[in-house]
C-alpha cells in the first residue's frame, strides 16, 4: 500500500473511485465499467482488449480530448470522461 490518497473522476457525471497511478481502463474496469464505446459499423461494444496500447479498442473521450487509449491514460483528479 503507498499510502497516497485516492480520488475520483467523473464518468458521463458519475463519480468513479481511482487509486493513484491508475489508469482510466483499470479504474472504469474496477468499478464495473466493461465497454465505452461502439463500433462505427454494427455498434459493437468496445472497451478494454489488448489492455497493452495496440488494439485501439479502448478509445475514450477525456477532457474534450478524443481518441485517448484508456489502457494507457494515467487518470487525474477532476478528469471528466465522456463515452459514446
Ligand atoms: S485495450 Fe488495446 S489499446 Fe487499449
Amino acid at each position: 500500500m503507498s499510502g497516497a490518497q485516492g480520488f475520483e473522476i467523473l464518468v458521463d457525471g458519475r463519480p468513479v473511485p481511482v487509486e493513484p497511478g491508475q489508469t482510466l481502463g483499470a479504474a472504469l474496469h474496477a468499478a464495473g465499467i466493461r465497454t465505452w464505446r461502439t463500433t462505427r459499423f454494427g455498434g459493437r461494444p468496445r472497451g478494454l482488449f489488448c489492455g497493452i496500447g495496440v488494439c485501439f479498442d479502448c478509445l475514450i473521450t477525456v477532457n474534450g480530448t478524443a481518441n485517448l487509449r484508456a489502457c494507457l491514460t494515467e487518470a487525474h483528479p477532476g478528469d471528466e470522461v465522456t463515452t459514446s
